[in-house]
């Protein structure tokens, strides 16, 4: 029974360190969590083929992604030959929501996507405007 006394103030002590440690230091965890955005930036800026999580769930809820890839012909061009042509975000908006087929001639005609909501479409539109353009 003393034995047992022992063994869980023990793990008391053990318990209370670990909370004290949690707390004390508190800028660990943000400091791992700036690392790992940092790391995201720089994966973005380096144009690896790689889309953001929260714009991929707006191309595929809105189903480009049926039809456009990072960087391979799919049904439509690759997003990344789209922004090979220079497009501002509002010239974007504008063609996805009344494409012009005759600028990718080797590509049947995209139909119109004015449906999707105008916020959305601009965050795509921002997002493919600035992918590498070389
Ligand atoms: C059914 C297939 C299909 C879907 C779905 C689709 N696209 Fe396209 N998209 C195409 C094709 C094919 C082209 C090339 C021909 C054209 O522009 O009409 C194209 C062209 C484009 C272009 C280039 C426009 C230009 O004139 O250079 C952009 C930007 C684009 N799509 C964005 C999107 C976005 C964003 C979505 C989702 C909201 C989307 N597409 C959904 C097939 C599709």
């Amino acid at each position: 029974m003393k034995l047992f006394h022992t063994f869980s103030h023990a793990i008391l002590a053990l318990f209370i360190a670990g909370i004290t440690t949690a707390c004390g230091g508190g800028s660990e965890p943000s400091a791992i969590e700036s690392s790992t955005k940092q790391e995201s930036l720089e994966k973005g800026q380096s144009g690896g083929s790689e889309i953001p999580s929260e714009i991929k769930s707006l191309l595929s809820k809105n189903t480009c992604l049926g039809c456009h890839k990072m960087d391979k012909k799919l049904i439509g061009p690759s997003f990344l030959a789209i922004a090979k042509r220079g497009y501002t975000d509002k010239e974007l908006v504008q063609l996805i929501k009344e494409p012009v087929p005759e600028n990718w001639s080797d590509y049947p005609p995209m139909a119109p996507m004015a449906w999707v909501e105008d916020k959305q479409l601009e965050a795509m539109a921002v997002w493919i405007a600035s992918l590498p353009k070389e």
